[in-house]
């Protein structure tokens, strides 16, 4: 008998099955739009998301700024509870709120580097625009730093077996993960922006 402990659940799907594309391209003009006219945005993203855009430092509560991003939200608070129930948390799934909820938007060789989201219970993103070659996004077996000794997986190994595994996003689809998860976007390598939104739930 073989017994899988301790794993590391991902939850990955679309954020709904009617108007779904309708929602998508009028977040796609939010995040055009926010990423023309915000130039504290523009300024903070120069300094800590070289080539990109993000409105991390300046439009981080986006939910509260747009309705369309509050619907966003309201969608996405469905997905949590499943996730939650999953989980097992044995907390009441209303005492987890979006608290911070932003967009990044990545031109061709930007990427964004090995993270966590610190004092956060369950983070995600909902992928706006993802073209063809774009990068997924990678996640890190938390139990690395304890490994010491163990001998690498074959490059063929199951997925659970791999010590890194990535996921490529797929337009319209939200992937939630514990906050503690740690993850990066690898330089995206496709011509045309890859655009998301990004946020975290906080125990309230
Ligand atoms: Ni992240």
């Amino acid at each position: 008998m073989i017994k899988n402990l301790f794993p590391s659940p991902i939850y990955y799907s679309p954020l709904r099955t009617t108007g779904a594309k309708a929602l998508r391209l009028d977040l796609l003009d939010d995040c055009l739009k926010f990423k023309r006219i915000d130039e504290a945005g523009a300024e903070w993203s120069k300094r800590n998301y070289p080539g990109g855009y993000t409105s991390y430092g300046s439009i981080g509560h986006l939910h509260e700024v747009s309705s369309t991003a509050e619907e966003l939200r309201h969608e996405i608070d469905k997905h949590l509870r499943k996730y939650v129930r999953y989980l097992e948390m044995d907390i009441n799934p209303k005492h987890l709120q979006m608290r911070t909820c932003w967009i990044n938007i990545m031109p061709k060789g930007v990427a964004h580097t090995m993270h966590i989201h610190p004092l956060s219970v369950i983070s995600g993103t909902y992928y706006v625009q993802t073209p063809k070659n774009c990068s997924s996004i990678k996640f890190e077996d938390p139990r690395m730093v304890g490994f010491m000794a163990s001998p690498p997986r074959k490059a063929k190994a199951h997925e659970r077996n791999q010590r890194f595994v990535e996921l490529k996003p797929e337009e319209g689809h939200v992937v939630l993960f514990e906050s503690w998860m740690r993850h990066e976007v690898p330089r995206n390598n496709a011509d045309k922006e890859r655009i998301s939104i990004s946020f975290n739930y906080d125990w309230v």
